[in-house]
């Protein structure tokens, strides 16, 4: 079955309204389906107050909250909708366990972190050196933008905490095998964090399959609007010692989301999560929600590695390009880190910008990786970064701007 690309993008208002721009800027943050803003705005008009009231309106938020627990439970495979968090952003929920993880210190007090990363899921953990913590770094294969499992045997010992890893570069658009990560983690004793921000909105996730043990994500990278979420086994969420008001109870979620959090928001991620489920329905699925959804993100996956492929045969024709990533469609995100020869990737960009296309350059959140790549922290590369809404055609476009 082809995938759906015209039915999909009728429901993004911003593709049609948005003034031409052309969206390859979307690890940044994506655009939204029409019903996801619906949502917001029906939460805004119809049950604007504070959850856990005696009377109507309180009781439905009450409701929208364990509604979008169960929805991100079916996205994520998760087994109890109570394993999953709501917050701020992707980072708070890494900065949350890392200080829960601090509090925690015994014998076990090296954690690794990788030079693929975010600097997001580097530095909360770098921090813990100040509470006597050694951190160690899985360094990139060769100075390529991958990791690789031998590398990380040596890091691992009786004394290894957790090791952080993404689970795909918001830079390169590399993928990482986190459960081969998670099984040689658990060899040593140790827990593995996954940050989830970049792969979100590009492949299928099963917690359960994958055996990792925390994940952060953020919402708005993956149709949904502005906010975050945590994923973590019950068991390890319920270990930790959050900090809390002493009458909240001390089980995860409610120990980790204190104070209130943007329910008009949450009321839109059980809406981008329902998109997704309909995706999974247009390209055939049956069964239940999760294996909707399951359904839509291997369609969406695969329907993203042509657009892969397209976009660096078409950056390869480009004499001055050197794209910085991997080649096989199937290691990676359509997310293209690359620069020009002799042009400044702000000055690429600020013509690509004039031109109706939204991408960015800089050092992306990942100083140390595009360090070890050879470029400069203050120059950086040029990103761009496509989701399942964009098309060759857009690609032919800016490619063509690109070289003109
Ligand atoms: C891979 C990755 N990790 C972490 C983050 C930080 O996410 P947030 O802004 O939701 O805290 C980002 C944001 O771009 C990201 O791409």
């Amino acid at each position: 079955m082809s995938f759906p690309i015209d039915a999909i993008r009728s429901q993004f208002p911003a593709l049609y309204e948005s003034r031409g721009t052309i969206f390859f800027d979307n690890a940044a943050g994506a655009q939204l389906p029409a019903r996801v803003i619906d949502a917001v705005k029906d939460h805004l008009v119809h049950r604007m107050v504070q959850r856990g009231g005696p009377y109507t309106l309180s009781r439905e938020v009450d409701d929208v909250i364990e509604r979008a627990r169960a929805a991100v439970a079916d996205l994520v495979n998760a087994p109890d909708p109570n394993e999953i968090v709501f917050g701020l952003n992707g980072t708070s929920f890494m900065r949350l366990v890392s200080q829960t993880i601090a509090e925690q210190r015994g014998a076990r007090n090296e954690i690794i972190v990788t030079e693929l990363d975010h600097e997001a899921n580097i530095s909360v953990w770098l921090d813990l050196q100040k509470r006597g913590f050694t951190v160690r770094f899985w360094p990139l294969a060769d100075g390529n933008p991958r990791l690789d499992l031998k590398d990380l045997a040596p890091l691992l010992s009786d004394k290894t905490r957790l090791v952080a890893v993404t689970w795909a570069s918001n830079a390169t658009g590399s993928l990482v095998d986190v459960a081969a990560v998670a099984d040689a983690a658990h060899a040593a004793g140790a827990e593995v964090f996954v940050d989830a921000v970049h792969y979100l909105p590009h492949g299928p996730i099963d917690v359960q399959n994958t055996g990792i043990d925390y994940m952060a994500c953020s919402s708005y990278k993956a149709f949904a609007p502005h906010m975050g979420f945590g994923w973590g086994r019950k068991q390890c969420l319920d270990g930790l010692p959050a900090f809390r008001e002493y009458f909240i109870p001390d089980v995860a979620p409610y120990k980790f989301e204190i104070g209130t959090y943007v329910y008009e928001n949450v009321a839109g991620l059980v809406a981008a999560i329902e998109y997704l489920e309909s995706v999974g329905r247009m390209c055939g699925a049956d069964g239940d929600r999760h294996q909707a959804i399951h359904h839509a993100m291997q369609a969406i996956r695969s329907y993203e590695m042509t657009l892969s492929d397209h976009m660096l045969r078409g950056l390869e024709k480009i004499p001055s390009v050197r794209v910085y990533g991997l080649r096989k469609p199937s290691d990676r995100t359509p997310t293209f880190c690359f620069a020009f020869e002799g042009i400044p990737p702000a000055v690429v960009c600020e013509k690509m910008g004039g031109r109706g296309y939204a991408i960015r350059y800089g050092h992306l959140y990942c100083p140390r990786l595009i360090k070890r790549l050879g470029l400069s922290e203050d120059i950086g590369a040029i990103r761009a970064s496509l989701v399942h809404y964009n098309t060759k055609d857009e690609i032919d476009g800016f490619l063509e701007a690109l070289s003109s």
